[in-house]
This record gives C-alpha cells, structure tokens and sequence, in this order.
C-alpha cells in the first residue's frame, strides 16, 4: 500500500514510525515532512500541510491507497472532505467535525446543550460587550479566541487590568487574526489535567493510555501558554475510576451529540480534562492527534496502528 501523510511535525515523524510496522506499508509520503521524518518517509516539502487541493492532486497521481491528515489546519479546510470527494480513503474527521476543535464557540455549545460537564462561560462577538461582562466578573478568568491559534489562543489573566488588555489584543488587535471575531469567556476551574486520545468511528470507541502535557511557557508552570512542550504517558493522575467516569459522562456522550448534530466524529478525538473537585470536566477538544502527546502515546499502542485507522474510516471500529 501506499500511504500519505500530511504534516510535518514529530506528530507525524510518530505516526509515521508506527504505520511501518504494518507490513503492508511500500512507499510512505509525508507532505511536507521534515528532515526527521526523511529517515522513515519520502518527504515532499514543496506541498504545505495547507495546500489542500495539490494534497490531493499528490495523494491522486501517486496512487495513494489510504491518507492520515494529523494537523488542525487541513482538517479544518476540509482536507479529508476532498480526499474523499477524489476516493481516497483516509483517517481523519471532515470539516464538519473538525469544527469541535475549530470553533471554541461551537464546542462549548454543544457541551452546554448535551449536558456534558464543562466551564461555565459567556460568548462575545462585540469588544464593548466583552469589556462590560468582565467588570461583574471574578479573577482569575479565561479568554479563549474562538478559532485555531497554534495553542496560544487562551489568556489567563489574574485581574481586570490584564483581562481587558486580553479581550483587546484579541479581538481589536487581532493578535490571533480573524480567530479572535469572537471569544469565550469562561470560569477559571483547578485541578490536574489530563489528555486521552481515543479512536472513534463515530459511534465505538478506544481510547489510548492517557498522558500529560506540559503547556505553560516558563519554569514552575508559569508564563504563557504554548502548544505544548512536553508530555509522560500514562498520566498519573488518571486512576481507572476517572476513566470510567470520563467515559460515561464526557466520551459517549460527546460522541452521541456529533451525530445528533449531524456531524459524526471519525478519527482521533483529543478530550483535554481537568480533575476538578467536582469531578472531571471538558478544557477543550482537539480534532486530531494532540503534538506532543502523540509521541508518547503511540509508542505505547500494542494493536497495529493502519488496521486501526482503516476501521475507523471503515466503521468496523466496534
Ligand atoms: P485550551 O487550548 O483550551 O486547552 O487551553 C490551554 C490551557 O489553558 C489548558 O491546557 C489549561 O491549562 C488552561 N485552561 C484553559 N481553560 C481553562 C479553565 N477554564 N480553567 C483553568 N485553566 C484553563
Ligand atoms: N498538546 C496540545 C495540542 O496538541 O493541542
């Protein structure tokens, strides 16, 4: 077979790696790749992880028989909704889907409306609005751009000076572009967080061991967020009682309300938790492999990683 990979991270140099156990892996594609990656793939780094249509025109004239899209970008233009439309299989959500983790706006509605446990929050459109609310509110808080912002879209600021000056740089100055049009600004909640991976077809679902990230920029947890800097899998803070509650509450349930939606999840879905003391609630959703939580989890995957990818695209995922 061969295989496409889009991206160009150690995300992919991860997913990669595992694809090649599978025997039936000829040739792997990476576009771009890196210079890592070029030890394990035939990277193509004139075709950007954004280059959708000339994705598909390589994935077409290279006679690629199954595609993996692992970045938000692509998944959120639509990358695999084209490569379907061409009749390449491949793994990963279609736009659709991908907006759980592409609009903040529409992920917290979904939780508010399905009951999942969340942040409780407020959304803005309007600056002047935003700066009114924050005038009742308590601090710390968090100001989160609707849309992707490499991870660094989420502002934590300690009192009413810094939250202004958030809700400015986002939505007037526009320091994460047409992402900030409108924002959520939702309670500051504590506790240890967690990251699962999971597999799902949109309807079963196999979630991989959990891990940790390490996201904010300076020593002892403070400084700005990133898109994360570091990871350990399994995370100690997830007992099996949590997971067993992370699934009745949070998994299933989000699964039920993308299809009630009209948007069924397929491929990996990234559940960000915090254990708060009132039990285990959604951060955010990712749409894909979280980086760089990938290279710790998929190490650590016993079962073949293609014949786990074909099933969800498939739906034989159960
Ligand atoms: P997100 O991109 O939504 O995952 O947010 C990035 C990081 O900001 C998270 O991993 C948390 O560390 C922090 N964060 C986001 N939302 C909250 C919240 N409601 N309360 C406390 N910390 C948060
Ligand atoms: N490490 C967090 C993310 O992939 O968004």
């Amino acid at each position: 077979m061969n295989l496409l990979v889009v991206g160009g991270g150690g995300r992919e140099h991860a997913i990669i790696k595992k694809l090649k156990e599978n025997p039936q892996a000829e040739t792997i594609y990476a576009l771009p790749g890196n210079g890592g990656i070029s030890a394990d793939a035939v990277c193509v780094p004139e075709i950007g992880a954004k280059d959708v249509e000339q994705i598909v025109r390589f994935a077409k004239s290279h006679a690629i028989d199954f595609a993996v899209v692992a970045p938000d970008d692509p998944l959120a233009l639509g990358c695999v909704d084209r490569l379907h439309e061409a009749g390449i299989p491949c793994f990963g959500p279609e736009a659709k889907a991908a907006r759980i983790e592409a609009s903040k706006v529409f992920s917290k509605n979904l939780m508010k409306k399905y009951g999942i446990p969340t942040a409780r929050y407020e959304v803005f459109d309007d600056p002047a609005k935003a700066l009114a609310y924050l005038k009742t509110a308590s601090f710390p808080i968090v100001v989160k751009a609707d849309g992707l912002a490499l991870g660094k879209g989420v502002l934590i600021p300690q009192n009413l000076q810094e939250a202004e000056a958030a809700v400015k740089s986002i939505m007037e100055d526009k320091a994460f572009g047409d992402s900030g049009n409108e924002i959520v600004i939702e309670e500051f909640l504590t506790g240890p967080e967690v990251s699962v991976l999971a597999f799902t077809d949109g309807t079963a679902i196999a979630p991989m061991v959990s891990s940790m990230d390490h996201k904010r920029a300076g020593d002892g947890d403070t400084g700005l967020n990133t898109g994360g800097m570091g990871t350990v899998a399994p995370n100690p803070c997830y007992t099996p009682e949590a997971a067993a509650e992370c699934m009745e509450k949070i998994f299933l349930p989000t699964l039920a309300a993308m299809r009630a939606e009209g948007c069924p999840f397929k491929g990996c879905l990234y559940f960000g938790l915090m254990m708060t003391p009132d039990g285990p609630k959604v951060i955010e959703y990712n749409c894909r492999f979280g980086d760089p939580e990938t290279q710790v989890v998929l190490p650590l995957l016993k079962t073949d990683l293609l014949t786990v990818m074909q099933a969800v695209e498939n739906e034989t995922l159960g």
